[in-house]
Formats: C-alpha cells, sequence, structure tokens
C-alpha cells in the first residue's frame, strides 16, 4: 500500500498554519492547508464539545480527499462563568464583535472577583482522520487567570487578559516563539505529532 505523504489541516488561517509547519515540519509530510489542496467544504460546527467540533471538521474534510486529515477547535473556559464561553469562543457576543468588547465584557462579569476564584483555561482538541478511517483526538489545556485590564499586543482573541502566572505576563505579552511552547494548541499538536510518526 502507498505511504500517504501529506497531510491536510482545516484551516484557513495562515497564522496557524505556520505554527503548524513549525511544530510538524520534520516529520516528513506536505502539510498543506484546505485552500491549498484545492478543497472547499462549508462546515457547520454544531458539536458541544471541542472532541465534536474538531472531529466534524476533519471528518468532512476527509470525505473529499485520501489524505491524513487534522482539524482543530479550540476556546476559552472561564470557571467564574461556568466556563463559557468554551465552544462559543469565537462566536462569544457576536462573531464580528471586536475582541476588545469581548475583553472587556469578561473583565465586568469578574468585577469584584477576587484571584483565587479568576480561573481559567484555553482549550485545543487537535483531530485527526487517517485515510483508512482510524480517528483520534488529542486534548491539551494552559491553565491562567483572567485579568483586570488588558495587556500585551501579540496573539490575538482573549491573550490580552489571559495572564499566566508562572510568566507574570497575559500570552500576549508572550512572543509567539514563547506562546508556542507552552500553548493549548503547540502541546495537542506535539500530542498528535506521536501518534503521526506510528503512522
Ligand atoms: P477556533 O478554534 O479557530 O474556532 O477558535 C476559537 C476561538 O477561541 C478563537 O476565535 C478565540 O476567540 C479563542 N482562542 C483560541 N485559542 C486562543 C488563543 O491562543 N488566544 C486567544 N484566544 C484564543
Amino acid at each position: 500500500m502507498k505511504m500517504s505523504k501529506k497531510i491536510i489541516f482545516a484551516t484557513g488561517n495562515e497564522g496557524k498554519m505556520k505554527e503548524i509547519r513549525e511544530i510538524l515540519g520534520d516529520l516528513g509530510y506536505e502539510i498543506l492547508s484546505m485552500k491549498e489542496a484545492g478543497i472547499s467544504v462549508d462546515v457547520v460546527e454544531d458539536g458541544t464539545t471541542f472532541e465534536e467540533n474538531a472531529m466534524i471538521k476533519a471528518k468532512a474534510i476527509s470525505e473529499a480527499c485520501h489524505e491524513i486529515v487534522l482539524a482543530d477547535d479550540s476556546g476559552l473556559e472561564v470557571d467564574y462563568m461556568n466556563k463559557e464561553p468554551g465552544v462559543f469562543s469565537a462566536r462569544f457576543m457576536g462573531e464580528d464583535t471586536s475582541y476588545h468588547i469581548k475583553n472587556q465584557a469578561i473583565i465586568d462579569r469578574l468585577e469584584g472577583v477576587p484571584e483565587e476564584e479568576r480561573t481559567a483555561r484555553f482549550v485545543c482538541v487537535i483531530a485527526a482522520v487517517f485515510p483508512d478511517g482510524r480517528q483520534v483526538t488529542k486534548r491539551a489545556t494552559i491553565e491562567g487567570i483572567i485579568g483586570y485590564e488588558e495587556k500585551g499586543e501579540n496573539g490575538f482573541g482573549y491573550d490580552p487578559i489571559f495572564y499566566v502566572p508562572e510568566y507574570g505576563k497575559t500570552t500576549a505579552e508572550l512572543s509567539p516563539e514563547e506562546k508556542n511552547a507552552i500553548s493549548h494548541r503547540g502541546k495537542a499538536l506535539t500530542a498528535m505529532k506521536e501518534e503521526l510518526r506510528r503512522g
């Protein structure tokens, strides 16, 4: 049987593709975005967990090609908000609402809440569907606390309010390399790399 030498990653996000190529680059696979692979599939992410949503995406793309397909789903869980926004992180307060407004809304919801109750985490699940139909998911998290104001210019989304105590900084104040080394997405990709090594 001919070994598949390609991985298709179900994202249109160039920032994610860069990170994925950095982490998986030495495996010997050609790593393509959906666009680069010429695949265009509309996926409705209607799962209730990160695992379900990542797998919905990976399976949908897998039906359109015979390569290894990876997909990810991620979000922010704020314990004081019953783990919201969770799988709705991108859609929280509306897809087109700026993150400055979303971040301020979370800070406001936690007004007067002491530090020990401001715990939160970024979650990332990477799903893989192999050409033989095998399905695997890997979950990783990074723990932090919700800050009192936005800080930092790097990263994206909720990074300016996600404070990592070990670093004394928000993830928006870390360099991309520092963030990749400890982030939910970096760790989930590294765990999936072990799976891909096995083939
Ligand atoms: P998706 O996995 O691309 O659907 O993204 C989910 C959403 O979670 C993003 O739009 C952000 O709002 C949030 N999110 C996921 N990872 C991060 C991160 O590393 N920093 C900041 N926000 C994140």
